[in-house]
């Protein structure tokens, strides 16, 4: 990118988000982790600072309004004007449908929902201000795409950051800022969970066309392409990284 490379990844203390973190920050970018959990935050905060890269953390709640105003704020007084943001922080809470209740379903929307709305809207808000343009992405799910059993409330969620990424593509193009969706499969934790158990292990390979799980790097180099000018034509799309798994004709 021409202009600068600062870039705020929520939920990006753990998980893929964290894989993410360490791609970007090899790359160059400066990079705002916030994480409702501060000590992992901090923690991937200073282990990357400590290998010369530059990354602050922050410990905030991506659901709260003036926490996502203060993410942006930290993150452009210590790092600069953003150029990027990925919207990943997420929860679940499953149950089936006919056992699923209220709080279950707010819960869930409220962190994925609201919050990459919030995370949009603040991201937003300052590079049209900057006018330097920038890349957004949201992080949904073959959930969101094709519907789940046993998670409604996050199949829901996943479903409204799809048309929440089209919608911000729309308005946001003429301000040169690029909205798009990734939908990731099993990270690396998630993996190893699903591997401890034979059976289930050889039925969700037996789903991927490619018949095995992500490598780290194949999960965030997508997240980096997206932000890159080599992905400066491209907006308001949904790229599944999961082998395969789902495919739209
Ligand atoms: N792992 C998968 O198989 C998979 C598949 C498809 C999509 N996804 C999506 O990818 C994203 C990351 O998932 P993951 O598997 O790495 O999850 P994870 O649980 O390993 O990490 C999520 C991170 O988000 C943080 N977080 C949770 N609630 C938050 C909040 N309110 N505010 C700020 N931070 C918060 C957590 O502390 C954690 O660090 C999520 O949006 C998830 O829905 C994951």
């Amino acid at each position: 990118m021409s202009h600068s490379r600062v870039v705020v990844v929520t939920g990006g203390g753990d998980g893929i988000g964290a894989m993410v973190v360490r791609r970007l920050a090899s790359e160059g970018w400066s990079v705002c982790v916030a994480d409702i959990d501060e000590t992992s935050a901090t923690a991937i905060a200073a282990d990357l600072t400590d290998r010369g890269h530059r990354v602050i953390g922050v410990g905030a709640d991506v659901s709260c309004e003036a926490d996502v105003e203060r993410i942006g704020e930290v993150a452009e007084t210590e790092l600069g004007a953003l150029s990027g943001w990925i919207n990943n922080a997420g929860n679940t809470s499953p149950s089936m449908l006919l056992k699923m209740e209220v709080d279950a379903f707010d819960s869930v929307l409220a962190v994925h929902a609201r919050g990459s709305f919030l995370g949009v809207r603040e991201a937003a808000r300052r590079m049209v201000r900057s006018e330097s343009g920038g890349a957004i992405i949201n992080v949904t799910s073959s959930a969101g795409l094709g519907g789940t059993v046993g998670q409604i409330n996050y199949a829901s969620a996943k479903g409204a950051i799809i048309a929440m990424t089209k919608s911000a593509a729309k308005e946001l193009g003429r301000y040169n800022i690029r909205v798009n969706a990734v939908a990731p499969s099993a990270s690396t934790e998630m993996t190893r969970t699903i591997m401890t158990n034979e059976k289930f292990a050889k039925t969700y390979l037996s789903r991927i066309a490619l018949g095995r799980f992500a490598e780290a790097d194949e999960m965030s180099a997508t997240f980096s392409f997206l932000l890159s000018d080599d992905a400066g034509y491209m907006t308001g799309q949904v790229l599944s990284i999961d082998g395969g798994t789902y495919m739209v004709s």
